[in-house]
């Protein structure tokens, strides 16, 4: 897919992501595997008193997983468990300014590797 389709904010968390790597001893973590590609996100958390510290993606992905990704970990830092628990693929994308519609599948694990990583 031409880079072109994506627009400046998701180049951007694309080309520079936030919050790369693993914490060494989170708290919370999840691994999940995207059902349609099989692209692969890591999330690993730190929460103390019920706010999420920090928050950090590894991602075996395409762009828009990589961008998400990104965009995840922004979203999820400062946020307490609870009101990330709520926080659905749709925030991602619009955290990101949209993404092109075939490539929303790829912001769907961002929200899945929440529910795993915060179970209700
Ligand atoms: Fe797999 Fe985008 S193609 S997440």
């Amino acid at each position: 897919m031409p880079f072109e389709d994506y627009n400046p904010t998701v180049m951007d968390h694309f080309l520079n992501p936030r919050n790369t790597g693993e914490i060494d001893h989170p708290t919370h973590q999840a691994m999940v595997r995207n059902s349609v590609c099989g692209d692969m996100v890591k999330l690993t958390a730190t929460v103390k008193d019920g706010v999420i510290l920090d928050a950090r993606t590894k991602t075996f992905g395409c762009a828009a997983a990589i961008a998400s990704s990104s965009a995840l970990t922004e979203l999820l830092r400062g946020k307490r468990v609870e009101e990330a628990r709520g926080l659905k693929n749709g925030d991602v994308v619009a955290f990101l300014g949209g993404l092109p519609d075939h490539k929303i599948v790829c912001s769907v694990v961002a929200e899945q590797a929440v529910k795993e990583a915060f179970p209700a």
